[in-house]
C-alpha cells in the first residue's frame, strides 16, 4: 500500500479534523490512567459510546482502583455489569484485574506484548491503551477503523480472511503519524462512529473527502465488503417463573456458557414446576404461559417460553446455595441478563395493583 504521502495527508487531515471536530470530553480521555482507560477499551469492545457512558460511571464509582475490582467477588463484578452483554468481557476483565495486581503490582504494563498477553486483551485494544495510557506509538484496527480503511483505500478483499486481516494492519500501520498520535487514534475512532457510518455516511463534512476512493467511485454502501450471512441456528428454552407475589425464584448459572455467573430463571428440566416448587419450601397453585421472547447471541437465537407459575410458600422462603428468592424492587440492579430482567418488569408490571 501507498505510504509517504497519501499517508500523511491522511493522518493529517484526521489531526486537524479530530482538533475541530472531535470528542474531546468523554469520561475516559483527559487521563493517563491506565486503569481507567483499559476499562473503557474493554467496555467499548462490542458496546457504543452511549450505552457505555453510564455503566462506565457505576463501574467506576463502585471499584474505584484496580485493586478494589480484583478483590471483588466475581458476582459484584457482574451485578454491575449487567445489561451490558457479552459477560466473557466482565469474566476476563477481573481475570486480568487479579493478573495485573498479582503479576504487575498493579500497574499495567506499557508494553504491547505485555498488554497483549492479558486477559481479554487483544492486539487492538492493547494498542489503545498503550496509546491512550502511555503515549506509545501503535496501531488500533477495530470495526469502525476497518470501513474507513476501507472506503478510503477502496479495500474490496473478502472480510475475515487471514490475508485481508494482514493487509489491514499493514495498511494501519503504514498510516500512522510520528507525531500527535492520540488525537490521530481518537480521530480514527470519532471518525468512524460518527461521520464515516455504515449506513448514510456524512461524506460532506469527512476530513478525507478529496482522497476517498469509494466516495469518488460512489461505493459507499459496498465497501467495507458485507460478511457473508451467518444464518444463526436457532434454539429454544422454556424458562419457570416461580412468585409467592412478591419474589420470584432466580438460580446462579454457572461460570461458563451463556450468561455464565449471572441469576436466571431455571430451565425446565425433567423434574417439572411442582417439584421445583417442593424443593424450595412451595406448593404450586397455578401455571400460566408468559407471551415468547427472542433474544440474539453471537452464535445463536433463542426463543424464550416462560411459564410463569404462582406458588404459596409453606414456611418463609429461604433460599438454598445458588439460588435466590428475589424481590420486585431488586430487579433493576440484580445480575440478571436483559431478557430476564424484561420478563421480571413485564411480571411487576402484570402484578403490580391498579388503583381504584
Ligand atoms: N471505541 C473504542 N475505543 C474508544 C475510545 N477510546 N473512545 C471512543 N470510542 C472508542
Amino acid at each position: 500500500m501507498s505510504t509517504g504521502r497519501p499517508a500523511r495527508a491522511f493522518s493529517a487531515r484526521l489531526i486537524d479534523w479530530q482538533r475541530q471536530h472531535g470528542r474531546h470530553d468523554l469520561p475516559w480521555q483527559n487521563t493517563r490512567d491506565a486503569y481507567r482507560i483499559w476499562l473503557s477499551e474493554i467496555m467499548l469492545q462490542q458496546t457504543q459510546v452511549g450505552t457505555v457512558i453510564p455503566y462506565y460511571a457505576r463501574f467506576i464509582e463502585r471499584f474505584a482502583s484496580i485493586e478494589a475490582l480484583a478483590q471483588a467477588p466475581l458476582t459484584t463484578v457482574l451485578e454491575r455489569w449487567a445489561g451490558l452483554g457479552y459477560y466473557a468481557r466482565a469474566r476476563n476483565l477481573h481475570r486480568c484485574a487479579q493478573t495485573v495486581v498479582a503479576d504487575h503490582r498493579g500497574a499495567f504494563p506499557s508494553d504491547l506484548p505485555l498488554l497483549n498477553e492479558l486477559p481479554g486483551i487483544g492486539r487492538s485494544t492493547a494498542a489503545a491503551i498503550s496509546i491512550f495510557a502511555f503515549g506509545k506509538r501503535a496501531a488500533i484496527l477495530d470495526g469502525n477503523v476497518k470501513r474507513v480503511l476501507a472506503r478510503c483505500f477502496g479495500i474490496d478483499a473478502p472480510p475475515g480472511l487471514a490475508q485481508t486481516e494482514k493487509t489491514m494492519w499493514s495498511l494501519a500501520d503504514a498510516l500512522l503519524p510520528k507525531t500527535h498520535i492520540e488525537a490521530y487514534t481518537q480521530g480514527l475512532m470519532d471518525l468512524g462512529a460518527t461521520v464515516c457510518t455504515r449506513s448514510k455516511p456524512s461524506c460532506e463534512t469527512c476530513p478525507l473527502h478529496a482522497m476517498c476512493i469509494a466516495r469518488q467511485e460512489n461505493r459507499q454502501a459496498e465497501l467495507p465488503v458485507a460478511k457473508p450471512g451467518k444464518v444463526l441456528p436457532e434454539r429454544e428454552t422454556t424458562l419457570l417463573l416461580l412468585t409467592d407475589g412478591q419474589r420470584v425464584l432466580l438460580e446462579r448459572r454457572p461460570p461458563a456458557g451463556i450468561w455464565g455467573g449471572l441469576l436466571a430463571l431455571p430451565e425446565a428440566g425433567a423434574s417439572g414446576a411442582s417439584a421445583l416448587a417442593r424443593r424450595h419450601g412451595c406448593r404450586l397453585l397455578d401455571t400460566q404461559r408468559m407471551p415468547a421472547l427472542k433474544h440474539s447471541f453471537s452464535h445463536f437465537r433463542l426463543t424464550i417460553q416462560t411459564v410463569r407459575c404462582s406458588v404459596e410458600a409453606r414456611a418463609s422462603l429461604a433460599a438454598e446455595a445458588g439460588w435466590e428468592w428475589l424481590a420486585h424492587s431488586e430487579i433493576e440492579t440484580a445480575a440478571l441478563p436483559t431478557p430476564i430482567r424484561r420478563l421480571l418488569r413485564m411480571l411487576r408490571e402484570s402484578t403490580q395493583q391498579t388503583p381504584e
